[in-house]
């Protein structure tokens, strides 16, 4: 039996630019709640909301102060009970983030940790005694820029963040800790989330030996963000985080039908082990790939097929082609190639994750230096690493500040936003929207497509193409990502096909011939006769 996670799309939702409802310039819970129906329309089946937890908001939700909470700039808890309840309405889940490697250094569990050496809080966090000339223990450098210590007056200790100062790394060897955890995410599924995408979570345990992390001998200096220059042996995928994670999802198995997702950027042989050696890790270790893909149909079949073989027996696959860490996909590989690309995250084997506003080719959107809000772009400028640009508001209408708020939105909203948009696309049967409400359509309709075998095609040039296979249903996609027709012969394949969708969105729906024309950019999907 298919669970819903598996035969389902994933949506996520950064709530800060989904929908303002009070006029603050920033997206909330009732925001959330007045779109349902847009996001029940569109097809997808569960909904991820990017934290919504009480915090100073330095790195923007991702610093938590209070993780059983809702931050009053999101809304209530009312708010949050009337967005479960309009979601299992319309049969939509809500997955909620959790955010286990570090805190805020707000949160009342820091404040006591580095209230003194002897508070009862203080093995939380992971504290360390200067090295003999006073500096940091060691050379570990922090994900947004800088040391990954910081020394703390008081106690004449250093603390290790990952992350920001503002964001202290939990001690997750601590029992007390994981105990402490553990009843975070009994709290939420108890009000009935679905399940959780976790943060960082490749990154939980740290060495204890603390020994210093070995250079990266290609590292491009001036060119990549400063913590590329160590490769993170020491500081990353530590071969005891598959114990803290069993135990995550032992707490998430006391509950029916949970989902957890665990955010790794880890390349494909060392990110499958996220599965668990008996399946008991994560159900769906994040698959980044497409994000850090050359665009290429040689390098993109390759890994199709690595990551399809490298999976464990019983081990589901997930795609992933945007989200709010990243640059956005339209960016990355042209208006064109997106939408062959959001055939290709649908119609692959495995559960795919939408970034809202993808859906509309929403791009990346420049922000004047004056209104850069991300601190990593704060701390690292000038190399293009700043987040800001894929976080922009969405984009519902062609009005000044495109249906988003009535106030001065956090970020600015999008220069094309007058044409890029829900409304104008959702009257235009060639838009973006158009292609992926019938892509998601389809994938509905079709099996094969969501629980379907993968067989891979062998292809020359700018094509990549696959089978999906379900009982007696076979359905073919061709993708070419490049600028010149192919024509491609059903011979040997099947006797003829019916074309499903074209990424034109021209030819739906139309009986085809023994042979199937791509034009340039262009993408099928194609039921064979059986
Ligand atoms: C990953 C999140 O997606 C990102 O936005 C955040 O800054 C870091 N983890 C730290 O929590």
């Amino acid at each position: 039996m298919f669970k819903w996670w598996q035969r389902g799309v994933l949506y996520e939702i950064y709530p800060r630019s989904f929908q303002d409802s009070n006029g603050d310039g920033i997206g909330d819970l009732r925001g959330i709640v007045d779109r349902l129906d847009y996001c029940a329309s569109l097809g997808v089946d569960a909904l991820w909301i990017a934290p919504l937890y009480p915090s100073p908001m330095v790195d923007f939700g991702y610093d938590v102060a209070d993780h059983t909470a809702i931050d009053p700039v999101f809304g209530t808890f009312e708010d949050f009970e009337a967005l479960i309840a309009g979601a299992k309405a319309r049969g939509l889940r809500v997955v909620l983030d959790y955010v286990p490697n570090h805190t805020s250094d707000r949160h009342p569990w820091f404040e006591e940790s580095r209230a003194s050496r002897t508070s009862v809080r203080r093995d939380w966090y992971i504290w360390h005694d200067p090295a003999p000339d006073g500096g940091p223990p060691n050379n570990w450098l922090s994900q947004f820029g800088g040391s990954a210590w910081t020394f703390d007056e008081r106690t004449g200790q250093y603390y290790y963040h990952a992350f920001l100062e503002a964001q202290p790394d939990l001690n997750w060897r601590n029992p007390d800790v994981q105990r402490a955890m553990h009843d975070v995410l009994r709290f939420w599924m108890r009000r009935g989330v679905d399940g959780f995408r976790v943060d960082a979570l490749w990154l939980l345990i740290k060495d204890d030996r603390f020994r210093d992390n070995p250079p990266h001998p290609a590292y491009r200096l001036g060119e990549e963000p400063p913590h590329h220059s160590q490769i993170p042996l020491y500081t990353a995928d530590r071969p005891e985080v598959h114990d803290v994670i069993a135990e995550l999802r032992r707490v998430v198995d006391e509950f029916d039908d949970r989902v957890l997702i665990g955010e790794i950027y880890l390349p494909i042989e060392r990110l499958i082990a996220y599965y668990g050696a008996d399946l008991e890790g994560v159900h769906l270790p994040f698959n980044f790939q497409l994000l850090q893909t050359q665009w290429h149909a040689r390098s993109i079949a390759d890994l199709i097929h690595r990551y399809e073989r490298a999976l464990p027996p019983g081990g589901w696959p997930n795609w992933v082609l945007g989200n709010h860490d990243v640059s956005r996909i339209a960016t990355r590989v042209g208006p064109l190639q997106a939408r062959v690309a959001a055939m290709l995250l649908l119609t692959l084997r495995g559960t795919p994750t939408l970034y809202y506003g993808d859906e509309l080719g929403m791009s990346n959107v420049e922000i004047p230096r004056a209104r850069a809000r991300d601190p990593f772009e704060k701390n690292v400028p000038g190399l293009g690493v700043g987040r800001d640009p894929a976080r922009t508001p969405m984009q519902w209408d062609a009005s000044e500040r495109a249906g988003f708020t009535s106030g001065e939105p956090w970020l600015p909203v999008a220069p094309d936003s007058s044409v890029l948009n829900v409304q104008v696309e959702s009257e235009e049967p060639t838009s973006m929207l158009a292609l992926y409400r019938a892509l998601l359509k389809v994938r509905r309709a079709q099996p094969a497509l969501s629980i379907g075998r993968y067989e891979p095609l062998a292809m020359q040039g700018d094509l990549v193409a696959f089978l999906r296979c379900y009982e007696n249903e076979r359905v073919l996609v061709v993708l070419n990502l490049g600028g010149d027709p192919h024509a491609l012969s059903l011979a040997g394949i099947a006797r003829s096909g019916r074309l499903l969708v074209s990424t034109h969105m021209d030819c739906n729906d139309i009986a085809a011939t023994s042979d199937v024309s791509l034009r340039a950019d262009e993408g099928v999907i194609v039921k064979l006769d059986s």
